[in-house]
């Protein structure tokens, strides 16, 4: 038994439904055995129990990133004029390096350290073409303990040869890495088609097989993200309806699956993700940075379709999921839509967790979920600390931390209990 007393906060539910599904419980004790958290309560003296003293300090979920690529990191911060502008000038050459494994493993450490300095324990990847960067992705994962989904990107037109695969090999390769991966420790392979206008129809076809031979795989892509995007989807796909329905032709819409972006869909787009049961994910710092769009939160909340939050580095120009509330928050406000503090850390935590259908395992503090948190630094900034002494109440401290925190609010990540 190991025990932390500090501030605990999370949530049972979605706070936007239900404000009750809030848990805060100022001077609080997070019980834990052998990795699992056991109790989370108000503090009481346990002899004989190991207590590492946060008082002061917030203990909260581990961060889950629904849409990260770490074959981008040294993607960030490149300029350009639009996605597919992006894509082809900086995007397919850096991935391009990940074809060779000593690199892919190097670069892939690289990108886990960096998601685990900014508190983030799960997140669902896209690493490169090459099966050798989901080795490297996955190898680095197990390493460390953690809870991660990954797949090999799918690609077989309309990219550079040195990213593009073939429709049967790619089929080919991602068995060899379920078989690999799929299951092991607390790693989860997810079938991950570039997005439509990177895949031929045979290889969404096989992309759909792959789902269906496989129990509890989940489903990563792109979903209309730019206008150019989507009026080349319109011509590529002229029996699609819409832009979903070529992913809903193969069998995509369905629980596990996380389509990010989703800026420019249409009513009927909505409703048929949210009937599938598949989980939108909401970039803003991505979607700011190239200039696509603001994502509809209304939208997504009127036709009750489950929605997370993605960094999406290199298009996201951060680490942080503080950072990536922030621009959430900011795009919300654009849109005149309310983003409180509380939609953040839901959206950053358990309902990250959710889209990942993995709420039963990790995203909160409910007793048997995995003891994946991270400890919160309200004074880590100067200027966080002078504000926080001007405000009371968690709700008031959360979005402070959101608004003006970043990697400096992380005082320490926990996986499986043990310290990072
Ligand atoms: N659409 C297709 N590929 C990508 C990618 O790598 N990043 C983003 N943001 N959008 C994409
Ligand atoms: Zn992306």
């Amino acid at each position: 038994m190991k025990a932390f007393r500090g501030t605990l906060v999370y949530f049972t539910g979605d706070p936007r439904a239900d404000r009750g599904a809030l848990r805060h419980i100022e001077d609080g004790m997070l019980v834990l055995d052998e990795g699992r958290i056991v109790s989370a309560a108000p503090y009481l003296e346990r002899p004989g129990v190991d207590i590492v003293d946060y008082r002061g300090k917030l203990l909260v979920p581990g961060f889950v990133d629904a849409h990260v690529h770490s074959a981008q990191t040294d993607v960030i911060a490149s300029p350009s004029d639009n996605l597919l502008d992006w894509l082809e000038r900086h995007t397919f050459p850096a991935e391009a390096r990940f074809a060779d494994a000593a690199y892919a493993r190097q670069a892939s450490a690289y990108f886990i350290d960096e998601l685990l300095r900014n508190g983030t324990t799960t997140a669902a990847v896209f690493p490169s073409v090459h099966p050798e960067s989901v080795d490297a992705f996955f190898e680095a994962a197990a390493q460390r303990g953690l809870r991660m989904a990954a797949g090999k990107v799918m690609m077989d037109r309309h990219c550079p040869q040195a990213v593009r695969d073939e429709a049967e090999s790619s089929y080919r390769d991602a068995q060899a890495l379920i078989r690999r991966w799929h299951g092991r420790a607390r790693l989860a392979y997810a079938v991950t088609p570039r997005f439509a206008p990177t895949s031929s129809e045979r290889q969404l076809e096989l992309a759909g097989r792959l789902l269906e031979e496989h129990a509890g795989l989940l489903l990563q892509t792109h979903l209309s993200e730019n206008e150019e995007e989507v009026r080349w989807v319109r011509q590529l796909f002229p029996w699609a309806r819409n832009y979903l329905d070529v992913y809903a032709r193969y069998g995509m819409i369905r629980p596990g699956a996380l389509f990010a972006h989703c800026l420019h869909l249409d009513g009927g787009e909505w409703d048929t993700l949210a009937a599938g049961g598949a989980a939108a994910v909401h970039c803003p710092s991505s979607n700011l940075f190239l200039g696509s769009g603001l994502f509809d939160l209304a939208a997504a909340r009127r036709a009750g379709a489950a929605v997370s939050l993605g960094s999406d580095v290199g298009g996201g120009t951060s680490f942080s999921m503080l950072r990536t509330m922030h621009d959430a928050h900011k795009v919300a406000r654009m849109r005149r839509l309310p983003f409180d503090a509380l939609d953040g850390f839901y959206l950053a935590t358990l309902g990250g967790a959710r889209a990942l259908g993995m709420q039963e395992r990790i995203g909160s503090f409910e007793p048997g979920r995995e003891a994946d948190f991270i400890v919160l630094r309200p004074d880590a900034t100067p200027l966080l600390a002078r504000r926080m002494a001007q405000v009371e109440g968690i709700e008031a401290r959360l979005f402070l931390l959101m608004t003006l925190g970043d990697e400096r609010a992380i005082e320490a990540t926990y996986i499986l209990g043990q310290l990072v």
